[in-house]
């Protein structure tokens, strides 16, 4: 079944991911490509509607990207978001001009007009802004249909042609009523009936997953994280018994995490779930190593060893399942070539596995879709809200050499940080929170005797891609709790420290 799908043409804007993501949410599926897509291209994608990012450009400059002018000839509703909207007006006869003063942050724009995309939405709200640019002129035909008080065509339409400019950014939060006028421009302008659902997209993988692998062998590497968890469930049910399923457990793992893969997966939903324990084995090949990327790529390379002698038990399978995701084969940017970035877990498994083919369940979910088909097939929240975890997991989370009285301190601190930050109601606010076990000793009393121990460092932070993050506003109490908490029930931890660096200048991880 064909999808009734948006077409979302990426001119290089900040928030372009996130205007695909708001469309889905709105049950309606859509793909972000590239904004030189040919008309022939986008008359063969045949979308209900088509919505242009903004972008860092100046329609008026050299080399701008632009769409070719027959695309306003298909009579598919067009939707221009800040950059988009300038390009609708120049490439329709208006005006866009440089504006002497940027316009950024929050501003209140009023409707002046009806149209279908002002419904259910008050006459005076609050948008978000970012430009310097900005429509002058009108193109013929075209009416405008809300202002604020420096930018009179905050928005504009020609309603016959379903032909409509937004000068702010809907897709962002502080836009009040921005997700209303997204979903107006898809009900109300597209006509869509919203058939993109979670429930509906496993339904159909699960069909289409049986169809391809019939009563076939199929191997997944399963890590544990969410992707893989929830691509390995989805297959599981098309294929049931067919699918074996490999947990490496290197003995880097936080506390009881295997033990819950294995019952979760092994005990729980019946999966032929084979564990490979390879715990003494990764800490005999770390001994003695404390440079962070040789750890990484000691761990790499180890995990794929383990895998092969696994898969070489298994023997000739058909499919190989992998947990890609959206964002990792999204692609982007005029004249940009598609980046692709494998899982940490399983890059470089098919160059060691005897298949077929690859079954990517996932790869066109952003994440927030994959822990709601997670949800859908029942997977328990601890699996499906799982923070991201670094390959080489607590192993970087060493500072120095990995040893085993590190790790299980570090799994013990952990631990207790991981449990209050649940108590306290916090853990889906903060993309990831872990603790640290620095190379740095201190001197503390502890029971009237000195101590030379561990400085155990607390990192929490907020992101949305992990490409740039900020410290986590934790409060106070729930710190001191985790301080008391560690510094009583940990061996070797005498001393906490709260990191408060965002990313730039720092990095998410220690190492
Ligand atoms: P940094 O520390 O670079 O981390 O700010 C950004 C994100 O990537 C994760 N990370 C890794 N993931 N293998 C992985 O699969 C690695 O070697 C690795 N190093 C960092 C990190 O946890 C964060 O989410």
């Amino acid at each position: 079944m064909q999808h009734e799908r948006v077409l979302v043409l990426d001119f290089g804007g900040q928030y372009n991911q996130l205007i695909a993501r708001r469309v889905r949410d709105l049950k309606v599926y859509c793909d972000l490509k590239p904004c030189d897509m040919t008309v022939e291209e986008i008359k063969t994608y045949d979308p209900i509607g088509i919505i242009f990012t903004g972008g860092p450009n100046s329609v008026n400059g050299e080399g701008a990207p632009r769409v070719p002018e027959e695309l306003f000839a298909l009579g598919i509703p067009v939707l221009g978001i800040c950059y988009g909207a300038q390009l609708i007006s120049r490439l329709l006869g208006g005006k866009v001009e440089h504006a002497e003063t940027s316009e950024y942050g929050k501003r209140e724009f009023t409707f002046v007009k009806d149209s279908p995309l002002s419904e259910g939405i008050p006459q005076t709200s609050v948008c978000w802004m970012s430009h310097t640019d900005r429509v002058s002129a009108l193109p013929a035909g075209f009416e405008v249909l809300a202002r604020t008080q420096s930018c009179p065509y905050t928005v504009f339409g020609e309603q016959n042609r379903k032909i409509y400019g937004v000068q702010f950014h809907p897709e962002v939060v502080h836009s009040e009523y921005g997700n209303r006028l997204l979903e107006n421009f898809l009900y109300k302008v597209c006509g869509a009936h919203g058939d993109w659902t979670m429930k509906g997209f496993v339904e159909e993988q699960v069909q289409k997953i049986k169809a391809r692998a019939g009563d076939k062998k199929v191997l997944c590497a399963m890590s544990g994280g969410v992707d893989s968890a929830v691509a390995a469930t989805l297959v599981h049910r098309a294929v049931g018994k067919n699918l074996i399923c490999v947990f490496v457990d290197h003995g880097l793992h936080r506390k009881n995490e295997p033990e819950e893969v294995m019952q979760t997966f092994r005990d729980g939903l019946g999966m032929n779930l084979v564990k490979a324990d390879a715990a003494e084995l990764f800490l005999s090949k770390l001994k003695g190593v404390s440079d962070p990327e040789q750890k990484r790529k000691i761990i790499g390379e180890e995990f794929i060893r383990v895998f092969e002698k696994e898969a070489k038990k298994i023997g000739a399978v058909d499919f190989l399942v992998q947990g890609t995701i959206y964002p990792d084969v999204i692609e982007s940017g005029k004249g940009k070539s598609a980046v692709i970035k494998s899982h940490h877990n399983v890059g470089g498994l098919p160059d060691v596995v005897d298949f077929q083919d690859i079954i990517e369940p996932l790869r066109d979910l952003f994440k927030d879709e994959v822990r709601r088909v997670g949800t859908e097939l029942g997977l328990a929240d601890s699996i499906v809200w799982r923070q991201p975890c670094p390959g080489p997991a607590l192993a970087i989370r060493i500072m120095g050499e990995v040893t085993k009285e590190k790790l299980e301190t570090l799994r013990d601190a952990d631990f207790i940080f991981r449990d209050e930050v649940a108590k306290a109601g916090l853990q889906r606010e903060i993309w990831q929170y872990f603790a640290v076990v620095t190379d740095c000793k201190t001197v503390g009393v502890q029971g009237d005797f000195r101590t030379y121990e561990n400085v155990i460092a607390l990192r929490a932070v907020t992101s949305v891609d992990a490409m740039t993050a900020d410290w986590a506003r934790i409060p106070f109490d729930v710190l001191e709790r985790v301080s008391t908490r560690i510094t009583n029930e940990v061996k070797h931890a005498n001393k906490i420290v709260y990191d408060i660096t965002s990313k730039p200048p720092s990095t998410i991880e220690w190492e």
